[in-house]
């Protein structure tokens, strides 16, 4: 990456509300940014830099003593993309924040937006009973408050339309410091917009899901939306979201 190239990055991230950037000294390809690109990072040297720094060549914009509250704080009243027009609420996440097992979907609808809270409509009860029926009938010990759940985007898209590219690059950068902050045992893609956001795949879920992705280094499970199990002629993919959350439950819990 040339310097003007990485200038534009570092205003890019500065306009994201990120105060500090690291830089990790790797011997990776200069033009590797894996924020964007869901690859693995080895661990990091970190070292800030600000604006003048010349020519980085992979960017993190997690600094070290990041949390919740601190993204959230970042994002504060924001405007960086066209979903915030609509928005009632920001919905930012919810459950605990030294979760094992983090829950991604796509981003708030009506309810979540009225109340500002993930997956608290209809889809949302159907998630809380998936995980804890199959938590219960497998003899773990978890609740809803237990795990942590969010979003892709975190302001409702118009008519519920998917998040689109743009949307999902800017929102995007908070969800992985979310998930670099609660560094959880596993990571449950909701839909194809969490694994397309988190493994940078154009796969659709029925190729992706059952089986164990990585983001990062956290192992990932993609697994259907919540909203795709509630059309009633969806039994045999009800069955194997129930499968998924299995094996994502028993990998986290036993
Ligand atoms: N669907 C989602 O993807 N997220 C929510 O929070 C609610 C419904």
């Amino acid at each position: 990456m040339d310097r003007d190239e990485a200038r534009r990055k570092l205003e890019f991230y500065r306009d994201l509300g990120i105060r500090e950037l690291h830089v990790r000294s790797l011997p990776a390809p200069p033009e590797t940014v894996t924020e964007f690109e869901g690859a693995e990072a080895p661990a990091p040297a970190v070292k800030a830099v600000s604006a003048e720094t010349p020519v980085p060549a992979v960017l993190s914009m997690t600094p070290d003593d990041d949390s919740l509250p601190r993204i959230l704080d970042d994002m504060g009243n924001c405007t960086r993309c066209k979903l915030h027009r609509g928005r009632t609420n920001l919905v930012f996440g919810v459950g605990n924040p030294q979760a094992k097992l983090v829950f991604v979907g796509e981003g708030p609808g009506a309810d979540e937006d009225a109340q500002g809270i993930p997956f608290v409509g209809r889809a949302g009860q159907l998630l809380t009973q998936m995980i804890e029926g199959t938590a219960a009938k497998e003899g773990i010990q978890v609740q809803r408050p237990d795990v942590y759940i969010c979003n892709v985007v975190k302001c409702r898209p118009p008519e519920n339309r998917a998040p689109e590219p743009d949307e999902m690059q800017t929102c995007g950068q908070f969800l992985f410091r979310q998930l670099m902050t609660i560094q959880p045992r596993a990571i449950c893609a909701l839909g194809s917009t969490a694994a397309k956001a988190l493994l940078g795949t154009k796969d659709g879920v029925m190729k992706l899901r059952g089986r164990w992705h990585k983001w990062r280094d956290v192992p990932l499970m993609v697994t259907y939306h919540p909203s795709y199990l509630l059309r009633a002629y969806n039994v045999q993919a009800k069955r194997e979201a129930w499968e998924d959350l299995k094996k994502v439950l028993h990998y986290v819990y036993d």
